[in-house]
């Protein structure tokens, strides 16, 4: 598949695998993915796995990610990650602003467009997640709702940073609930996004900012998905848990 960009497909392990679970997932998406090039892949452990795992990936193709960190470079701040600690383990990628956080601890676009700074200092690319509820959907609110969190989310940003940020869309009514947008409800949303993108940076940086589509990404859907003109990868959760699954969609996606 000749893309513009580059696809990037990221796995979110989310509250998944113990350290001898997440090294064999490790060593098997090695095994199995060892010569792709075509596209960056990334994995999200758990911050208790980031150690291990940053260690077993080492000279291979695959990124580390974490899933979340704090707005702030240090300090009492309990229970809290810092990008500069994840900057240790090699981390490059963070998910920032995923539904779940939005949903369970009440993260707001002005915290995420805190965090997306904090990490863009730290030198680590976010991944900042967008995306519309069911009833926000089915009252037409769709573009709304992700022009909001792209203008406020993203606000902080400077053009050289955003060019090294990730999109994600994941429409929330499809994160864990097998039911996937379709190739075109992506397309249209995807398209939307770069459109936002130009106007609030400028044209050049919306073409070369990757946009991935989150939510029920499986194998049999990946190709179709990833073959949308303005869907640049995937975030992938439940399918990244195991070997087989994540690295059939990478494959099924090249
Ligand atoms: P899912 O989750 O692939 O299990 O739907 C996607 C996500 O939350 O990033």
């Amino acid at each position: 598949m000749d893309k513009e960009r580059k696809l990037i497909i990221a796995g979110n392990w989310k509250m998944n695998k113990t350290v001898a679970e997440a090294l064999d997932l490790v060593q098997g998406l090695k095994r199995e993915l060892g010569s792709v090039k075509e596209v960056d892949i990334v994995v999200c452990p758990p911050f208790t796995a980031i150690a291990e795992v940053s260690k077993a990936i080492l000279d291979s193709n695959i990124r580390l990610g974490a899933q979340s960190m704090s707005e702030h470079i240090g300090g009492a701040y309990t229970g809290e990650i810092a990008a500069g600690m994840l900057k240790e383990f090699s981390v490059r990628y963070v998910i920032l602003g995923h539904s779940e956080r939005r949903q369970y601890q009440g993260e707001s676009d002005a915290l995420i467009a805190k965090k997306a700074l904090a990490a863009h200092a730290a030198s680590l690319k976010p991944i900042v997640c967008v995306g519309e509820t069911l009833n926000e959907r089915e009252a037409g609110e769709t573009e709304a709702v992700v022009a909001r969190q792209l203008q406020l989310g993203l606000a902080r940003l400077s053009k050289a940073q955003m060019e090294e940020t990730v999109i994600a869309y994941e429409p929330v009514w499809a994160i864990g609930t097998g039911r996937n947008a379709t190739p075109e409800q992506a397309q249209t949303v995807h398209a939307f996004i770069r459109r936002s993108l130009a106007a609030q940076f400028n044209d050049a940086v919306a073409k070369r900012v990757r946009i991935q589509y989150g939510g029920s990404v499986k194998p049999a859907n990946a190709r179709e998905l990833m073959g949308q003109p303005d869907v640049d990868g995937a975030l992938v959760g439940g399918a990244s848990l195991e070997i087989r699954s994540f690295s059939d969609i990478v494959k099924n996606s090249i």
